[in-house]
């Protein structure tokens, strides 16, 4: 492909395609747009008013019944989507609260759908950690998370937040087969549209501790490293991605992202199902942090990080930096 004994080096100058803006506009490979973007919202029952997360810079936490300007916001601001987080009030063994369709994901579902139509994608997250009173995100016998009765309740969980009305459901409990549990609850009740974003290469990482402080769910004991995989492996990243796709995932993902743009760039190499990079609390609390402390632009650094993202393959970002980011790409 290439023979460097014809390249006239003296001849090439890069510098002519970065002279100025508009040569540099026109040059331009990857182009981050606001559809791109999928925003988080915490959800939060028996608060009265929206309650800001301490490590989480701008991040809240809200009540059911003030989550229409967060909402309008949104919509205003030319974002697509949307990913929820339910906190819900009453924790037990079995995760019941997260089931419910009376539960804080499925009235706020609910809600949004019949305020604003389809004007937003809405993704839920299906888990129990939030749910668990062992704060793990399956059920536990025997001091372990059982795998296969905390299937049972994601296929529960994913089918009452389908007939709230969401779009697509996003399991990220990192149990063995939950795609394929899923897909088959809700096919079994009649919601074959409603689709699955696997969180198929979700990473055991320290940069979920400020999520943790925002959903109030951190494992009671333990760790969650007996279900999410060792990031110092990548076949393993990408076996799960396989296995998700041949569960009947739509959409894979991977999370974190920035630690993680290898496997980005390699699953998208791999397949041809869309790839979602999930850009975590962390990795947004340590830009919000140094740029408190007026160490770095978080506009330019945001900007940066997320480009870097699209390149590196992905099709859709979840990021607490949304609602900024699409105000900039407004600029
Ligand atoms: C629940 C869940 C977590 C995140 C998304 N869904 C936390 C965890 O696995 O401990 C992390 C998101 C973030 O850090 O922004 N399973
Ligand atoms: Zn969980």
């Amino acid at each position: 492909m290439f023979n460097s004994s014809l390249v006239a080096y003296p001849k090439v100058r890069l510098r002519r395609l970065r002279k100025n803006q508009a040569i540099r506009d026109l040059m331009q490979e990857i182009h981050l747009s606001k559809k791109d973007l999928i925003c988080p919202i915490f959800v939060q029952e028996g608060i009265s008013k929206p309650v800001k997360i301490k490590s989480m810079g701008e991040i809240k936490r809200f009540p059911l019944k003030n989550i229409d300007n967060e909402i309008e916001s949104i919509i205003d601001l030319g974002i697509k989507a949307i990913i929820l987080f339910g906190i819900p009030s009453n924790k037990d063994d079995n995760a019941t609260s997260a089931f419910d369709d009376d539960g804080i994901v499925q009235r706020t579902v609910r809600h949004i759908r019949k305020n604003y139509g389809e004007k937003l994608a809405i993704i839920t997250d299906a888990c129990m950690c939030q749910y668990t009173s062992t704060g793990h995100c399956g059920i536990v016998k025997n001091k372990t998370v059982d795998n296969d009765s905390s299937l049972q309740i994601l296929g529960k969980i994913a089918t009452s937040h389908a007939r709230a009305g969401a779009d697509m459901i996003a399991p990220s409990a990192m149990m063995d087969g939950q795609v394929h549990a899923i897909r088959e609850n809700l096919d079994s009740n009649g919601f074959t549209d409603t689709g699955i974003i696997g969180y198929s290469a979700k990473l055991a990482s320290p940069l979920y501790g400020p999520f943790r402080d925002a959903a109030n769910s951190y494992p009671e004991f333990g760790d969650r490293k007996s279900y999410q995989m060792p990031f110092t492996n990548r076949n393993e990243a990408l076996k799960e991605v396989e296995t998700d796709i041949n569960e009947g995932a739509d959409i894979v993902m991977v999370k974190p992202a920035i630690p993680y743009l290898d496997l980005i760039y390699q699953i998208r190499e791999m397949t041809t199902t869309p790839v979602c990079a999930y850009s975590v609390s962390g990795e947004y609390a340590m830009i919000k942090a140094a740029a408190l402390e007026g160490w770095l632009s978080e506009d330019n650094v945001m900007t940066e990080l997320l480009v870097s993202i699209k390149r590196a393959g992905a099709d859709m970002i979840i990021t607490y930096h949304a609602k900024r980011m699409a105000q900039l790409l407004d600029e």
